[in-house]
């Protein structure tokens, strides 16, 4: 198993953190590679949750949430939310959107999103979600992902 994560490992990412807002309100975040656009019209994006992750449910059973493409600067970020935990913000991190769903700060990339399927597939299920806002900073440097190691394009 450790030799195919390796392989994948291969695939050099962005990295994202998803939000949303947990049963007390709070701001919550977690990092993930496995965004992928999937539709244009109509706008639709994934990402996938493995099924043991101790906020599964929660992720499963939210309607809004967003996809932020973290900047290059934002690594640390990505830690925090790798973390097991309560995944819950600190103050400053994220601001709500006009819709309430909160959004990371200083991302490279925004999508709000409203899921519409859930897939389950092996060890993961697939979530995917329809666009309902975006925002996007052309001028921001994302942060990337490779061989399990965090980078910055050159
Ligand atoms: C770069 C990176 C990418 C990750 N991608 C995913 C992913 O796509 N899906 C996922 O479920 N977990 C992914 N994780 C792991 C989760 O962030 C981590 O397992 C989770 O936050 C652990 O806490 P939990 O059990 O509370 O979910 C990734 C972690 C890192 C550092």
């Amino acid at each position: 198993m450790k030799a195919l994560r390796n392989a994948f490992g291969q695939f050099a990412t962005g990295v994202c953190v998803v939000t949303a807002t947990n049963s007390s309100g709070k701001a919550v975040g977690v990092t993930i590679n496995s965004f992928s656009s999937v539709s244009l019209d109509p706008p639709l994006a994934l990402w996938s949750i493995q099924n043991n992750s101790d906020m599964f449910e929660h992720w499963c059973n939210t309607e809004r949430y967003a996809i932020n493409i973290l900047a290059a600067d934002q690594a640390g970020l990505s830690g925090q939310c790798a973390k097991p935990g309560d995944h819950v913000l600190q103050e400053g991190q994220s601001a709500p959107s006009d819709n309430g769903v909160p959004l990371i700060q200083g991302a490279v990339a925004t999508f709000e999103m409203k899921l519409v399927q859930v897939v389950p597939a092996g060890d993961h299920h697939i979530l995917i979600g329809e666009i309902t806002e975006y925002t996007n900073n052309e001028d921001v440097a994302p942060l990337v992902f490779h061989k399990g190691q965090y980078r910055a394009l050159a």
